[in-house]
């Protein structure tokens, strides 16, 4: 059989966001090669259709296994949630997918109301319906995030308009005495330090990326795919618009460049 060990990892996100599933993964694994897609010209994914979804999905792949990626990271939530069963049974290479961390937050909960901030796309999708359904105990408060994935990638983080939306958003939560709230959705990691200051500081923030991390290193081991050799990978990252914020977001040991997929 091929090894296909030395091969880089695909990871792809609709923009940004996913960088924060790459930034753990790369901590776990500095020895692997990785290629990260931004489908920046067509975020964001949250407000489209499942076909349009799972179309992005496919074409993403297929860019990232023309590259030569030995697995694919869906590092967004909302392609995981609308396209992963679809692309798993097209495509023969391992997926990791990743989904809001309900789990951890439905079990450690003390109030017993968890708040889930995602995009509409996540919040309506079938295998989000399932998960939440295992955990009949608790009462979930589900926000979508309308518009946070834009500001995130016009380079607005940290911009009176983000403040507001946030503020919004965390209310009902506030209100409804959450202790645990989920980001589900890749993007918003950055967004932590302000809904820090928006929130109860007893309120626990979760999201996926290290687990997501752990669960592509076993999943490497499980197919003889991880990359044993010593050298420190390299790093390409690619965006299909403007480089700036990308650029901004990764830093400068780091170079985005514009491709075409
Ligand atoms: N970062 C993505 C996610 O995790 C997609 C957000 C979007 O494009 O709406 O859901």
């Amino acid at each position: 059989m091929e090894d296909k060990s030395t091969q880089p990892i695909g990871l792809f996100d609709s923009g940004i966001g996913g960088t924060s599933i790459w930034k753990e993964i790369h901590a776990v694994l500095p020895n692997e090669d990785t290629i990260y897609l931004a489908d920046t010209a067509n975020a964001p994914y949250g407000q489209k259709s499942k076909d349009e979804i799972i179309a992005l999905s496919f074409k993403n792949t297929e860019y990232l296994l023309k590259q030569g990626a030995k697995i694919i990271v869906v590092a967004c939530n909302t392609a995981t949630t609308n396209a992963i069963k679809e692309m798993r049974s097209h495509f023969d290479v391992p997926f990791i997918g990743i989904e809001p961390a309900i789990k951890p937050a439905a079990i450690h909960t003390e109030t017993g109301n968890v708040g889930i901030l995602a995009t509409k796309g996540t919040l309506s999708s079938e295998l989000f319906h399932k998960t939440v359904a295992g955990f009949s105990g608790i009462n979930f408060i589900e926000q979508v995030g309308f518009n946070l994935v834009t500001l995130i990638e016009s380079g607005k983080i940290n911009s009176p308009e983000m403040t507001a939306l946030l503020q919004e958003y965390m209310e009902p939560m506030i209100k409804a005495n959450i202790d645990y709230l989920v980001l589900g959705c890749s993007h918003y990691p950055y967004l932590i330090p302000q809904i820090k200051e928006i929130l109860p500081e007893t309120v626990k923030i979760i999201d996926s990326g290290e687990a997501v991390a752990k669960q592509t290193k076993a999943v490497l081991q499980q197919h003889g795919l991880l990359n044993t050799t010593p050298h420190k990978g390299t790093n390409t990252f690619y965006t299909n618009a403007d480089t700036a914020v990308l650029q901004s977001i990764i830093g400068n040991d780091f170079k985005a460049e514009k491709t075409a997929f």
